[in-house]
């Protein structure tokens, strides 16, 4: 973080201090599914998955590692209100191409090809402090946040596209939730087909965000026709375990935060409440797509949106690339995942 970034922390803290924090408005969502990724506890997709259940879907949540004691933990939390929960669980590592392509196959056998909305909110930002001099690349070599946050948000968005077109032909609503984040104006056009000079990683968490409101504008402007509909949005600066995360080999900032974690508490909006607008997208009757969203409302984006071209060109090489993976399987695999 540096100076620039200092007005919008103070207009964070003069919002969360005295603002009113729009909620999403209860929808009846019996007989919906709806995978929510990233649905770990202390996080915005496990307050998702919550009320989702909470308000009558089928919720499949995806998180790393403990899927199913997540969702028990969910199902729980329901019952003691008084309330059934359908929630079913699944691992995810949306960097790792073999889970998303069992995560994908899992879901098709459990649950069919039905598939109303797919919240794509599972994202990490590793380097709070911004201190990377170079890009941490994955076992495939890319640049981390880009992997997770898009390429692999992208991968499985890719092979679940059949379940959510049929189902939006069928129902007349599906859609595709992108998580995105404001910090998606720190991405640029070019720096989505070209390596970051000089690397920052916070650049490097921006423009995968820019690729996912990329990424959820062109699914609006290809499948509408199916009734398929793809929302971006930024949830809000939230007290979640993302500032946590690549902290493992930072003891003495890992300290650091957990002194300062109930002054961030008391500065950022709870979980609850930075699962609004991403609820709202998923759910409010007749909401348009194609739209970035804040405070559950039509937001500003970033200029860069405006370049169709470059929206075009991104979608088509990811596709390309999605295409690549799992090549000891071959076309009969890509086969099997995409028919529905
Ligand atoms: N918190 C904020 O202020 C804020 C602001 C703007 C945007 N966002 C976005 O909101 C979304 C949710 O973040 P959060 O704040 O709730 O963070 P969080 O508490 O860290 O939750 C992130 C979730 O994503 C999962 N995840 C991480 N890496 C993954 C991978 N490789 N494959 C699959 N799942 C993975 C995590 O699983 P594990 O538990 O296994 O790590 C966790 O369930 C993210 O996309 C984030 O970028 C957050």
């Amino acid at each position: 973080m540096s100076m620039k970034d200092f007005p919008t922390m103070l207009g964070h803290l003069r919002r969360r201090l005295f603002g009113a924090s729009p909620m999403a408005s209860e929808v009846n969502l019996r007989g919906k599914k709806i995978i929510v990724t990233g649905a770990s506890p202390g996080s915005i997709g496990f307050e998702t998955a919550l009320t989702l259940a909470n308000w009558g879907a089928c919720v499949i949540i995806t998180t790393r590692s403990n899927s199913n004691a997540t969702a028990d933990h969910l199902r729980r939390y329901l019952h003691q209100q008084g309330k059934s929960a359908d929630i079913d669980a699944h691992s995810l590592d949306l960097a790792a191409a073999d889970s998303v392509l069992q995560f994908v196959r899992w879901y098709q056998k459990k649950h069919g090809s039905q598939l109303d909305v797919l919240v794509n909110n599972a994202g990490i930002h590793l380097d709070l402090a911004g201190s990377w001099k170079q890009p941490q690349l994955t076992a495939d070599g890319f640049e981390i946040h880009w992997r997770t946050n898009y390429l692999g948000t992208l991968h499985l968005t890719h092979l679940l596209l059949p379940l959510l077109k049929s189902t939006g032909t069928m129902t007349g609503d599906a859609r595709i939730v992108n998580v995105a984040s404001h910090l998606h104006t720190k991405g640029t056009n070019g720096g989505l087909f070209a390596p970051i000079q000089p690397f920052h990683s916070w650049t490097a968490y921006g423009q995968s965000k820019l690729g996912l409101v990329h990424a959820a504008f062109e699914i609006q402007r290809r499948f509408a026709e199916c009734n398929l509909q793809g929302f971006a949005l930024h949830p809000g600066s939230i007290h979640t375990n993302i500032s946590d995360k690549g902290l493992a080999t930072r003891p003495l900032l890992r300290m650091l935060r957990q002194w300062f974690s109930p002054l961030e508490a008391l500065v950022l909006l709870t979980p609850e409440q930075g699962a609004q607008t991403q609820i709202h997208c998923a759910t409010a009757p007749d909401l348009k797509g194609g739209i970035y969203y804040e405070r559950c409302a039509p937001a500003d984006c970033s200029e860069q949106l405006d370049d169709l071209a470059a929206a075009r060109r991104l979608w088509q090489e990811t596709e390309t690339w999605v295409q690549s993976l799992h090549p000891e399987q071959g076309a009969s695999a890509r086969k099997e995942v995409t028919h529905v």
